[in-house]
């Protein structure tokens, strides 16, 4: 059986927490997209873990993790996590528990300049998209230009990989006088030797192992990172992540897609809404509105640690949306929804009582509509429409006004809420 978890939101929604409570049941743990622009944070015993690449399953003794081939993968961050799981005594042999594609896409030192030359670039413009930083973008774009370096390259004869690797530096020469981009060409050909050692003995098939998996009757849990409206097609075009982060992505990231027949898919969004890098969404407490939001937003920020696990950036914060909600069940292919960080509003005196939670969105010309559109610069000039909910005392199905917005949600995007997170830690979730 198999069961994928996507963020329904714009990332950080906690899916590494919820991916931790479920893979004790699985025996698979996959990323399917993505790479160590995200950042999973996992609590369990009052200790915290930071994962960026390795799947959020990695906690559990007996679950093997899987980095597919829809991932863009740079081996220097890959190792320095394995690191810091063994000296936290997670594992003693990565061999046992980590396995990597042979078709994953590599993150070498050009494409991370790169993504950083550009940001520092458009800083100040509409082009800045505030991204991680990581390389993630121009490693999917070298994989579609067909210059991309997989792990399965690594392995070729010295000439040939030279022969590559020189494909993929002139691809970006323009952004580097000649001097600088030597310097990398000559930097990336010393990491080499490194890279074959450490990543051989964890490079797999991963079709011939997913079939195996779905022969054998495991538990397969496929683990998204960001979230849908992040996604490449469906999110806030331009201001997205480069890969695709709906359910469908898991059929191709890891590709043994029949596994995913009978699949179930969970959507993990937060009872709020959070962001980060550039981009508007129209619920944001910026204050435009009503002036008592930007206090409010910055209360929740505190309350919920909404800093960003990756770069540390602020999170910007805003009110439930469930227009931009039921969008991502509708592309995700969501099923049910894990719902976290209720408690985070409990008892916090700045919200007055009262929560928010979109239902449509009225234009500058009056008019209203409950879709999502399609272009991003308009968001930040729609009204959202609000229905008010009283606060609750507990994030608690039993709590009536927790169980009324519950109701609410269900009603207006279609799909059940069937976990509700009400802490951080590993053990403080209820499945309904
Ligand atoms: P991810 O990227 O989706 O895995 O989410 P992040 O780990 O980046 O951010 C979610 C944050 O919220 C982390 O610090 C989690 O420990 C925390 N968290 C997750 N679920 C809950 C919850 O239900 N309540 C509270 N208070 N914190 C939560
Ligand atoms: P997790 O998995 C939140 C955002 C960046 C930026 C945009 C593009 O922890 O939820 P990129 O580096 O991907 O090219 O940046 O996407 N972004 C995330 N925001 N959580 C993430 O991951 C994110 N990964 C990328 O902030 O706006
Ligand atoms: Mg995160």
């Amino acid at each position: 059986m198999a069961t994928i978890l996507l963020g329904a939101q714009w990332g950080d929604e906690g899916k590494g927490k919820v991916v931790d409570h479920l893979s004790a049941k699985a025996d698979l743990v996959v990323r399917f997209q993505g790479g160590n622009n995200a950042g999973h944070s996992l609590w369990v015993g009052g200790k915290k873990t930071v994962l960026h690449l390795i799947p959020s399953g990695i906690l559990h003794s007996r679950t093997r993790c899987l980095i597919g081939e829809g991932v863009v993968l740079d081996p220097q961050v890959l190792f320095h996590e394995i690191s810091g799981l063994k000296q936290a005594g997670v594992f003693q042999d990565e061999r046992e528990r980590i396995l990597v594609s042979e078709r994953a896409h590599l993150i070498l030192p050009v494409l991370k300049e790169v993504d950083l030359i550009r940001e520092n670039s458009s800083r100040g413009t509409s082009g800045h998209i505030g991204t991680t930083g990581r390389g993630i973008g121009p490693a999917y774009e070298a994989k579609a230009r067909r210059v991309g370096i997989r792990v399965i390259d690594l392995y070729s004869d010295d000439a040939t990989l030279l022969g590559k690797l020189d494909r993929l530096h002139d691809a970006f020469a323009h952004h580097f006088d000649p001097d600088t981009l030597n310097e990398i060409r000559v930097r990336t050909w010393a990491l080499i030797p490194g890279f074959r050692r450490s990543l051989e003995p964890l490079m797999v098939d991963s079709t011939a192992l997913l079939k195996h998996a779905h022969d054998s009757g495991q538990e397969v849990l496929f683990e998204g990172a960001q979230g849908v409206m992040l996604d490449l097609d469906h999110g806030t075009y331009p201001y997205v992540t480069s890969s695709f982060t709906t359910a469908p992505s898991a059929g191709i990231g890891a590709a043994f897609p029949k596994i995913l027949r009978s699949s179930r898919v969970i959507g993990v969004a937060k009872v709020y809404l959070t962001r980060v890098g550039s981009g508007d969404f129209p619920t944001e407490m910026r204050g435009d509105h009503d002036p008592d939001e930007v206090r409010i937003g910055e209360a929740i920020r505190k309350a919920g640690g909404e800093f960003g696990a990756t770069t540390g950036r602020p999170r910007r914060i805003g009110w439930q949306d469930l227009v931009a909600l039921r969008h991502a069940v509708e592309v995700g292919g969501i099923d049910e929804i894990a719902l976290m960080k209720g408690d985070v509003l409990c008892g916090l005196d700045e919200m007055g009582g009262v929560f928010k939670v979109a239902t449509a969105y009225e234009g500058a010309d009056g008019t209203r509509s409950d879709r999502f559109p399609a272009r991003a610069e308009i968001l930040s000039k729609l009204k959202p429409v609000y229905e008010n909910f009283p606060i609750w005392k507990h994030a608690h199905p039993d709590d009536p006004a927790f169980a009324t917005l519950i109701a609410r949600i269900e009603d207006f995007i279609g799909v059940p809420v069937r976990f509700v997170g009400f802490g951080p830690d590993r053990e403080q979730i209820l499945e309904r």
